[in-house]
């Protein structure tokens, strides 16, 4: 065992999962270096977080300037960078959501937009959707249902959370298939209104406009639309966790607008300050005046150093036109992995948005291949590339790189997968 994974399990918590055994030294855009000089690709960006690459100089540079002029509030005082990140927010938030609590992390966004639907709607119920993932915090793990493992062993979570199945076509939870279905995950929470709760004791449904933890998986276009409706009829607050899908990963600022649909409460976090610890819950403004003085806070939230790389991160973003990129890169990328899929049975599905890309393993028709997608992952670690799993089964490569990732780069990576494919399953079908 190297000296420090050694270190590392004797004294941090086993509980704690570190992906790889790199033992990082710096990084740079879509590189990570280790001790030793090597340099490896970083298709994860930092678990979908560096969106504008690792150690970006203007970040880097906004984070120093900032570090020496003013490091703490704990609210105690007003301070430019949250000033200006609240106005750089809200000229890249849907229209309406315009005011903001800044926290530390996605769970605590979480939290916090929870607390403002019961507070504001004076209601209790909560509906939310199997196969996704909110954090591991008691209010956000009561929703989070992306695997069993986050659960275990914690009951009881808290009350009167009712949840339905996400739209995972590709493995409908009623066995129906794109073409012909009735859209039976939306008439099920219909059907929960009728069994579970009545639609005017509930506060809120809280959904990821795209799955992350779970899949990786693009809900039909129909569905995002006919959530809105249902909470409108019903007075119901739709919040969307937009902590992994926003901030550009899928191409646009917010993964809701691929679906013309606004939220009413918002919670963002991973890319928006390139890694420092920040989050945000975005609502309107006649929403968040329920809120009263008081009602909510937080030491360390939305801290000075953490706007200061946010607003750096933002400028960074329209500067180099990343959204465009990804939306490029993006494309070509669905375009060679579903080339490579016509090649390769193992890969039953690929989908995705802008940098936001699901490659799911299979084996014998369409069983999870757990084992197959383990070696893969290996092989191409193995040739200096990093990938993550995900979903409930650990069948599924996130496909996340930095949003700056050039079309030669990403074929590189591309070629080291389809290497490792080969190796794996054979030459190909
Ligand atoms: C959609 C979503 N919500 C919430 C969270 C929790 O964020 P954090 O790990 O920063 O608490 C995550 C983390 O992966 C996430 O993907």
């Amino acid at each position: 065992m190297e000296d420090h994974v050694a270190r590392a399990r004797g004294a941090l918590t086993n509980a704690l999962v570190i992906h790889t055994d790199i033992l990082a030294k710096k990084a740079e855009r879509i590189y990570i270096e280790d001790a030793d000089g090597r340099r490896y690709m970083d298709f994860t960006s930092g678990l979908a977080t560096t969106n504008i690459g690792h150690n970006h100089p203007a970040v880097a540079e906004a984070i120093k300037r900032q570090a020496e002029d003013l490091i703490h509030s704990g609210c105690i005082f007003y301070y430019e960078p949250l000033l200006q990140l609240a106005e750089t927010m809200r000229e890249v938030t849907p229209p309406g959501l315009d005011m903001f609590f800044f926290a530390n992390s996605g769970a605590e966004a979480v939290e916090g937009a929870l607390k403002l639907a019961r507070f504001s709607t004076g209601r209790q119920g909560i509906v939310a959707f199997t196969g996704g993932f909110h954090g591991r915090t008691f209010g956000s793990m009561s929703l989070t249902t992306s695997s069993i493992r986050y659960r275990r062993s914690y009951q009881p979570f808290v009350p009167s959370v009712y949840h339905s199945p996400y739209p995972y076509c590709y493995r409908c939870f009623f066995g129906q298939r794109p073409a012909t279905c009735g859209m039976d995950c939306c008439t099920h929470i219909e059907r929960l209104f009728k069994h579970m709760i009545p639609p005017d004791e509930v506060a809120c449904m809280i959904v990821e406009p795209v799955l992350g933890e779970g899949g990786y998986v693009v809900p039909p276009k129909e569905f995002l639309p006919r959530l809105r409706d249902l909470c409108d009829k019903w007075n119901i607050l739709l919040i969307f966790d937009e902590v992994q899908a926003g901030m550009g990963r899928t191409g646009k600022w917010f993964a809701a607008e691929h679906f013309g649909v606004v939220p009413d409460i918002m919670t963002i976090a991973k890319g928006i300050a390139s890694g420092m610890p920040l989050s945000a819950i975005a609502s309107r403004k006649e929403i968040m005046e329920k809120w009263p003085k008081g009602a909510h806070g937080t030491t360390f939230g939305g801290n000075p150093v953490s706007c200061a790389a946010a607003v750096a991160t933002i400028d960074v973003m329209r500067k180099e036109g990343l959204l465009d990129n990804a939306l490029r890169v993006g494309r070509h990328a669905m375009d060679r992995l579903r080339e490579i899929q016509a090649r390769f049975s193992a890969i039953g599905d690929v989908r995705g948005l802008g940098l936001m890309i699901g490659i799911e393993f299979v084996k014998e028709g369409d069983r999870p291949d757990t084992e197959g997608l383990g070696k893969v992952m290996d092989f191409c670690l193995e040739k200096g590339l990093i990938l993550l799993d995900c979903g409930v089964d650990k069948n599924i490569i996130r496909l996340a790189p930095p949003l700056c990732v050039k079309r030669e780069e990403l074929d590189k990576g591309l070629d080291i997968l389809e290497s490792a494919l080969a190796a794996v399953y054979g030459s190909g079908k």
